[in-house]
């Protein structure tokens, strides 16, 4: 479960990380909002697994950068990874936090020390833990 106590990352890990999301933003299809998003994930045996936003005509099925990273890690990796950490990045060089949805995807296989980087002000690098992010997710009872 998550708390919000912080393991500080090695420093060439998280700037890779953040290379690998501005990278994969690159896949972005974006045609609607013109706002592209990469993420990357890193689990905790290392491996780095990226996903983009894919959007659609009917607005409503998009899936965000987030969440095609983490289904991709899954589907991969199998369902018991866990996350490290999250770099997520966009073209727009808007300062941008994950949306509520991908909060509770990425809480879903977080560790207390999850942390995630996102877009801060004037571009600087913002992190928080995803307990910071999200302190209450919803939590089917008994799990
Ligand atoms: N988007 C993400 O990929 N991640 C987020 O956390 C927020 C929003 C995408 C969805 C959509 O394609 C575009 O950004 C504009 O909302």
């Amino acid at each position: 479960m998550p708390s919000s106590q912080t393991t500080p990352l090695d420093p060439a890990v998280a700037s890779d990380l953040q290379q690998r999301a501005i990278a994969v933003a690159n896949h972005a299809y974006a045609p609607y909002s013109k706002f592209r998003v990469g993420a990357a994930v890193l689990l905790t045996d290392g491996t780095i697994v990226t996903g983009c936003n894919v959007e659609n005509a009917s607005y409503r099925l998009t899936v965000c950068a987030e969440q095609a990273a983490i289904a991709g890690a899954v589907s991969l990796h199998g369902p018991k990874i866990r996350i490290r950490a999250i770099a997520i990045a966009n073209l727009n060089d808007t300062a941008s936090q994950p949306c509520g949805a991908c909060r509770q995807t990425i809480h879903e296989f977080s560790m207390p020390n999850t942390i995630v980087f996102f877009p801060g002000e004037k571009g600087a690098i913002a992190h928080a833990t995803i307990a910071d992010l999200l302190p209450a997710a919803f939590r089917l009872s008994n799990s």
